[in-house]
């Protein structure tokens, strides 16, 4: 267990994460931060005055600066503004950026030893702008996008065969946008390939709505982005991390040459523990997927070249 974690951004990824983690217990104290005066305070002391129905002791506490938040281990970064109807992750780069920017030089100083997860979007873009800013190692440094894809993926998965949804295994590697690769050579359920369950069609339809699942939501939601399943999806990284259970989960890692790929994050899978990403696992790929995934990083690779231009 760790003694402190901190999540930036109150809204509603970031609330609704403090509010998991608060409750799986696997920090003694959540801190919330956020620049809204008085957000963070009342939605942590709320947070925190559900623990005695929820039986949960972590404590929960709201900031506006980062005196709290001071030798937090863990930090999940929400902050920044999510998507509109229509707009892609891609549209948030320049805003995104700065948010981003800002809020990492204040980790650096106020946690110099924390793993940070970054969630703001584009994803992957702000998992590099988070490594340059602070200067951490990129071990400490990753983002979570695969373990929602996945879990998107999945769910659908579970849906159209009728079984549970903690049967199916799956991969998706890749950019947190369109160009995310989900592995079907890789998705078995109890083991068993998902292509003796449904036709490459049938298959084909649910990535499809897998790479649109950010959308489908936003297009319901109209003002806003996704939040429970993302915050779920952190929570299982942060408790892999708090627990040191080498578990293996797709993140946003930086890229040192492995499948070919090297100077940008991607999303592959990660072995996670108390180190943060311990290791890159390299997996098998058909000529086809490599290709998907070589295009992916190259989107990734290309907004960030966009972003140095708009520096
Ligand atoms: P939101 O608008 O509900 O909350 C964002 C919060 O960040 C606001 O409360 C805002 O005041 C705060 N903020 C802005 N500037 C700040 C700063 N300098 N310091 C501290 N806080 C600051 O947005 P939501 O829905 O919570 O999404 C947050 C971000 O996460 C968006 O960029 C969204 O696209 C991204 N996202 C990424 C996902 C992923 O899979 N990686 C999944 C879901 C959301
Ligand atoms: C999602 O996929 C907004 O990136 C976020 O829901």
């Amino acid at each position: 267990m760790f003694k402190k974690i901190t999540v930036v951004g109150a809204g509603h990824v970031g609330a609704t994460q403090a509010l998991r983690l608060a409750e799986m217990q696997v920090a003694k104290e959540v801190v919330l931060v956020d620049i809204l005066e008085g957000i963070p305070q009342g939605k942590a002391l709320d947070m925190f005055e559900s623990g005695p129905v929820m039986g949960f002791d972590t404590r929960v506490v709201g900031a506006n600066g980062y005196d709290e938040a001071r030798g937090s281990e863990l930090v999940v970064l929400t902050a920044g503004v999510p998507r509109k109807p229509g707009m892609s992750r891609d549209d948030l780069l320049a805003t995104n950026a700065g948010i981003v920017r800002d809020v990492s030089k204040e980790l650096k100083k106020a946690c110099p030893k924390a793993i940070i997860i970054v969630v703001s979007n584009p994803l992957d873009v702000m998992s590099y702008v988070t490594k340059e800013t602070t200067g951490f190692p990129a071990s400490r440094v990753f983002g979570m996008a695969g373990v929602l894809d996945t879990a998107r993926y999945r769910t659908f998965i579970a849906e159209r065969v009728g079984v549970s949804v903690e049967d199916i295994q799956a991969l998706v590697l890749g950019g947190h946008g369109d160009t995310m690769v989900p592995l079907v050579s890789y998705t078995t359920i109890s083991g068993i390939p998902l292509t003796q369950f449904l036709s490459m069609d049938e298959i084909d339809g649910l990535i499809e709505r897998t790479r649109k699942g950010g959308a489908e939501i936003v297009g319901y939601l109209k003002e806003g982005s996704a939040y429970y399943a993302p915050s779920a999806a952190v929570a299982q990284m942060v408790e892999a991390i708090a627990l040191d259970k080498k578990r293996i989960l797709p993140c946003a890692a930086w890229m040192e040459g492995q499948y070919g790929v090297s100077d940008t994050y991607l999303g592959v899978p990660c072995k996670l523990g108390v180190g943060g990403v311990e290791e890159i696992i390299e997996v098998e790929l058909t000529d086809e997927e490599r290709a998907a995934l070589e295009q992916s990083a190259n989107h990734v690779k290309g907004t960030i070249a966009k972003l140095k231009e708009l520096l």
